[in-house]
């Protein structure tokens, strides 16, 4: 059993409830967070007990970014190597959870800055607290905003609000990240649990293997030129065939045999 409870997971329901655990330090980020949160990645991800990881923040922080001591300052005496390992743990666990095997569901509480981009955007989906805090902070103490999050802003904000956000260090709330783009949704604290709930428990009910099939596509075919993503997304079903080639068989056939459903309205009755 690890000591190191900088971050922690709960499994209710089948979903993974899993949370940066520093709320004295706003939940920043240091090595042994990025520790911890690959072990809990690599707990979660194949288990049969969990459909959908959901990522929040104990106490009043999503997260504060990066560790100014203990992943800037202290590895960064300790010479390049170590500086190379910290940002190899920590981009890591974030590239672990952009390609994760179910769907992932930020649930944004309270502050998240900077470095916290990284996890932000590795989530499938984003829900934000109207009161919460997203700032480029990095700018207000003398560096540009790296680590990712600079790409995560001009992946989901438009070419000025990305500018503005990475030049002035303004924090937006929970409201105004919805408006740009950096989360799907904003609803008071007090809802965003049940929300967030609301929204896993439709995802629990569809089709595992088209889901991971779907959120990568959508990753990947951005950069693609429109003839290159016709022909992956066509072999990319034919592997999800693989694993699943009953599943869309049964889709079609409740449909049109049983009658038991119709797809524009909900989902087919996937076999457990
Ligand atoms: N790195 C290191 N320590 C941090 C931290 C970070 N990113 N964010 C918060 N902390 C520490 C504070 O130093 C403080 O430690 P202490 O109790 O030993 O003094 C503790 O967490 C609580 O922070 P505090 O600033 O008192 O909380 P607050 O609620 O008043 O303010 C923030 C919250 C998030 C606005 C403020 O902590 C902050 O600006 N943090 C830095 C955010 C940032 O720029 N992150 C980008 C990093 S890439």
């Amino acid at each position: 059993m690890s000591e190191n409870n900088t971050a922690t997971y709960t499994v209710e329901n089948r979903i993974a409830w899993v949370k940066f655990n520093r709320p004295e330090k706003r939940n920043c980020m240091s090595p042994a967070l990025n520790q911890r949160m690959m072990e809990i990645l690599d707990e979660v991800e194949h288990h049969p007990d969990t459909g959908v990881l959901v990522l929040s923040g104990e106490g009043t922080a999503w997260s504060a970014g990066m560790d100014l001591k203990e992943y800037f300052r202290e590895t960064e005496a300790k010479g390049l190597g170590a500086t190379r390992q910290a940002q190899r743990e920590s981009y890591g666990w974030w590239r672990r959870l952009r390609w994760f095997q179910k769907p992932t569901i930020a649930m944004v509480n309270g502050w998240c800055f900077g470095g916290g981009y990284g996890p932000l955007f590795a989530c499938d989906l984003a829900f934000a607290a109207e009161e919460a805090q997203f700032g480029l902070s990095e700018i207000n103490w003398g560096i540009l905003p790296g680590g990712g999050a600079t790409k995560v802003a001009v992946e989901l904000l438009g070419f000025r609000n990305a500018m503005y956000h990475a030049m002035m260090g303004e924090n937006i709330d929970g409201k105004k990240a919805a408006d740009w783009g950096l989360v799907n949704e904003a609803v008071p604290l007090a809802q965003l649990q049940v929300r967030v709930t609301e929204v896993a428990d439709v995802l629990l009910k569809k089709n595992p293997v088209a889901l991971k099939a779907a959120k990568d596509a959508i990753r990947r075919v951005g950069e693609m030129t429109y003839d290159n993503a016709e022909d992956y997304l066509i072999r990319a079903q034919e592997a999800a065939n693989f694993f699943d080639n009953d599943g869309r068989k049964d889709g079609i056939r409740q449909f049109l045999d049983d009658k038991s459903y119709k797809p524009g309205l909900g989902a087919y009755k996937v076999q457990s």
